[in-house]
């Protein structure tokens, strides 16, 4: 089972506030983490640490943020072969946690920025190796619509996580993208339509359907998942935790996910297990700092990945 991420990698430096500072105003804050983050990291790992054998592509800086993050991709087994050193600043994300565990992220995207459509020809045989390909928007779209293309030309389905949205993104170059995984925010964005109901949600993810992507599949926090495809719609329903700091869930969500979907094919197990991942993650701080190992996860859950 091997899994190609293509995207982004960022430190996260995340801040655990009372609330957000007015302008021109100083506040303190109780608590601080220094994480490895980025959302493409944060699936890598996820993947990596379930046991799938993960291949990373993407770039880092040249500042003292990059050897850790080189480091960090090592520790959790992940193949190292295309973290490409860059003229750059590494990707950082100021994060900001408040009591409610409520978030507020700035992404920096640096060195993310360089990952090329050339970049990925020069791993193409790697990537031919993998079953499936995950994609976020922290990178450049010119990129992301290469690795669609890619995918298509090797044969190997293609996961995008549509986040952070941008109404940039050309809907017409994600046909036959096999999964779309976003949450109602980005969902609302791409498609033009409004997310208030469930008939809502159901109705925009229609859009994508008729662009051509086979499953849409939409997170919905607490309320756990919807599923829609041209075969009908399902919603996964997530059990109740005690949230921390929800920072990541949605990478910790897609990490399981595919994972999961690789390992045995089955759709509706995946997110169904992918909903107990996520939500295991958000009962402890930081991002990647929070994502269990298999034997973890089992022990805390009684899941088996
Ligand atoms: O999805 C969470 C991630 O978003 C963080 O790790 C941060 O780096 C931003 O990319
Ligand atoms: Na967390």
């Amino acid at each position: 089972m091997k899994i190609a991420v293509i995207g982004s990698n960022n430190v996260d430096l995340i801040s655990y506030i009372h609330r957000m500072p007015e302008l021109g105003e100083t506040i303190e804050a109780p608590d601080f983490r220094l994480g490895c983050g980025g959302k493409g990291a944060n699936q890598a790992v996820a993947a990596a640490r379930l046991g799938s054998e993960v291949l990373m592509v993407t770039r880092v800086g040249n500042d003292i943020f990059a050897e850790n993050t080189i480091e960090n991709f090592r520790a959790n087994g992940i193949d190292d072969k295309y973290i490409l050193r860059t003229e750059a600043t590494s990707g950082v994300a100021p994060i900001f946690v408040d009591e409610k565990s409520n978030n507020s992220i700035i992404i920096v995207k640096g060195a993310n920025t360089l990952l090329s459509r050339e970049d990925l020809e020069n791993a193409r045989e790697d990537i031919a190796q993998c079953q499936l390909i995950v994609l976020q928007l922290e990178i450049s779209l010119e990129t992301v619509y290469a690795a669609v293309e890619l995918g298509e030309e090797l044969g190997i389905p293609v996961l995008l996580n549509p986040a952070p949205a941008t109404p940039e993104l050309s809907l017409e170059r994600m046909k036959g993208v096999e999964f779309i995984v976003p949450n109602e925010t980005e969902l609302s964005l791409l498609s033009g339509m409004p997310v208030e109901s469930l008939d809502d949600i159901s109705n925009a993810a229609h859009v994508l359907l008729n662009v051509g992507i086979k499953n849409v599949i939409v997170t919905l926090g607490a309320r756990g998942v919807l599923w829609i495809s041209q075969e009908g719609e399902r919603l996964i329903e997530a059990s109740k935790v005690d949230a921390k700091d929800t920072t990541g869930a949605g990478d910790a969500f897609i990490g399981c996910f595919s994972h999961r979907w690789v390992k045995n094919g089955d759709i509706a197990e995946a997110i169904r297990v992918a909903n107990v991942y996520a939500g295991d993650s958000v009962t402890r701080l930081g991002t990647q700092t929070s994502y269990a190992t298999a034997a973890e996860f089992e022990e805390r859950t009684g899941e088996r990945v």
